[in-house]
């Protein structure tokens, strides 16, 4: 079965509400259904399921589409793992479904080997008294080592290697899953006299081991290599266990090391992660984006510490997250300052994690104006508006510099670094500056036999939002079959929430839909009028001008503005 028939099926088979009743607690509101919104926190419920036309839409963030999407941001999973799950829950056999047949067998073996592997390192755990005691002594309780399944690699050299031999596991797929490395000895295991803890991804399969040493001997950890499951910059550890609660609170706690995150979770804090020995990148925080935009650090105060947590923020700004720093005494990890003290003292000082600018100003050396200028830089670099209108009035109180002149200079910051804005950042106030654009949009949406008539008069490149030209693009190029479902099936995200806002709320009368698009197209020639002459000033043609002004005397006689 190909990929498009299969969700065909699927959208035939399921419902929309019992999918989502699965996850919400939904009640009936009209023809609707209304619950708390899973992707943001709200106490009043904003999120809204149409069974009728089989979308979501959450008026408070924003997020909306059809159940397939609803699943893949839920479980933070894949369009194709998404499919599979639905298909699973409408009872549709997926014998002849191939996503990539071959690649995907391959990292099922590969899954299947590592959890093998992992069994073997638990089994050891129970045989060895060292390792226990290792533990023990780095304060892991029994259920702790239970939730994060640590295990012990023996010290010998091929142990795994024969042990999954013996099970039957080729030499190649031993190797192409990071446990062994072959060279004139032949092959040999990667960890070896190490305590091992596991990394999950998301679906709970072990996609990788840290193994850390029991003495003082170097490498102090080794990570397995990066294979076809394991990707180091999108792999943060813990984030299985940690997910839900990220959700639930709605920020997460990034420490950097296993060993801290581990003693976090013990202590409570179970909404931590780490990424594994490396930098933060967009990848890891792509990850993450789906459970949460808001995160604090929690790092050493030495210099390492603080020049981490500096490159940290502006990976975290660049993303779109919301980031607080904290700095603990010279010389403590999370690990260390919790077992020194107690989860209420952490809890403590949690609270009071610095913002981005506070931090800024903290650790600064140098001058003030450096240190305003690393702030503004960072600033630059946010696409969100919102956040980085937030940062700067924040940046204004701090350094008691003024507010237009932060923004001046942010300007002259931005101008020479041309940034990308992408769709989301121009979504906000989209109602108010291109009204027509979005009205008509909405039109078609909500009545497709509209869509001959106003594409027909419409010059689509004319549009402003971006979000909304290239939906009229797509909408233009499934011409007579253009229906809701199959709109959103080609669609992005920023793309989706706006098809699942207007059909949920189309903001005008339907009772006047011809009204409505005269309306607007009257509107938009007033607007592509108010151009001209924007233009007709700027350029200094005075003829041009007077003609235009003219034409704009007679055009407000018709529509008020
Ligand atoms: P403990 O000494 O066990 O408390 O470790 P930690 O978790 O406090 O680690 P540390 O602060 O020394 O390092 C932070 C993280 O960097 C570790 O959890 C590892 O992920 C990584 N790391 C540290 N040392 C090494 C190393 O020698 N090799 C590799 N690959 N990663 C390391
Ligand atoms: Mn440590």
């Amino acid at each position: 079965m190909k990929a498009d028939r299969l969700l065909e099926e699927i959208k035939l088979k399921t419902d929309i509400v019992d999918i989502i009743s699965e996850y919400v607690q939904l009640k009936k509101a009209g023809q609707n259904y209304k619950g708390l919104c899973p992707f943001h926190s709200e106490k009043t419920p904003s999120f809204m399921v149409s069974p009728s036309k089989q979308i979501f839409h959450c008026f408070g963030c924003g997020t909306g589409g059809d159940a397939v999407s609803f699943i893949i941001k839920y479980e933070n999973i894949s369009f194709s793992e998404a499919i599979k799950l639905l298909s699973k829950k409408a009872g549709i056999e997926l014998s002849g479904f191939r996503l990539d047949k071959e690649a995907s067998k391959k990292r099922e073996t590969i899954i299947q080997v590592l959890k093998e592997s992992l069994n073997f390192f638990r089994e050891n755990l129970t045989e060895s008294k060292s390792a226990q005691e290792y533990l023990n002594k780095r304060g892991i309780d029994k259920t702790t080592i239970e939730s994060f399944h640590a295990g012990y690699a023996p010290m010998e050299w091929d142990v795994l290697f024969k042990y999954l031999k013996g099970m039957g596991y080729s030499d190649s797929v031993i190797k192409d899953a990071g446990l062994v490395t072959f060279d004139e000895r032949g092959y040999r295991d990667v960890f070896r006299g190490r305590v091992i803890f596991p990394i999950f991804n998301l679906q709970n399969n072990v996609i990788a081991f840290g193994g850390r040493v029991m003495d003082d001997s170097q490498p102090k950890y080794l990570n397995s290599p990066e294979t076809e499951v394991f990707k180091k910059g999108e792999t943060l550890f813990a984030l299985n266990l940690a997910k839900e609660e990220i959700r639930k609170k709605d920020y997460a706690i990034i420490v950097e090391g296993y060993l801290d995150t581990i003693i976090c979770h013990q202590y409570g804090f179970k909404n931590t992660v780490a990424p594994l020995g490396t930098a933060l990148t967009p990848g890891h925080l792509q990850k993450l984006k789906r459970l949460t935009q808001k995160v604090v650090l929690v790092f050493d105060g030495d210099d390492a510490g603080v020049s981490a947590a500096r490159r940290s923020l502006s990976i975290l700004y660049e993303n779109d997250f919301r980031a607080k720093v904290l700095l603990l005494p010279e010389g403590e990890d999370p690990d260390s300052f919790l077992r020194k003290n107690d989860s209420h003292s952490f809890r403590t000082i949690l609270h009071k994690a610095k913002s981005a600018t506070d931090f800024l100003f903290s650790v600064s050396k140098g001058d003030r104006i450096d240190t305003v200028r690393e702030a503004l830089g960072i600033i630059a670099s946010i696409k969100d508006l919102i956040i980085a209108d937030e940062l700067l009035c924040e940046l204004a109180d701090r350094s008691r510099i003024n507010e237009s002149a932060l923004r001046g200079e942010l300007k002259k910051i931005k101008t020479k670094v041309p940034m990308h804005r992408d769709v989301e950042g121009l979504r906000i106030g989209r109602t108010a500056m291109n009204r027509e654009e979005y009205l008509l949009l909405s039109t078609i949406i909500n009545f497709p036999e509209k869509a001959d008539d106003v594409l027909s008069r419409l010059n689509i490149e004319d549009l402003r939002d971006e979000t909304i030209k290239s939906l009229f693009k797509k909408i233009r190029a499934l011409a007579n079959k253009l229906n809701i479902r199959s709109l959103l099936d080609k669609t992005d995200n920023a793309e989706r929430a706006l098809i699942t806002e207007l059909s949920l709320k189309p903001s005008f009368d339907l009772e006047h839909v011809d009204r409505n698009i005269e309306d607007c197209f009257k509107k938009l020639i007033q607007r592509s009028l108010y151009e001209r002459i924007r233009l007709a000033e700027e350029s200094g043609d005075l003829n041009l001008l007077n003609s235009l002004l003219l034409e704009k005397k007679r055009l407000i006689k018709v529509v008020p503005a």
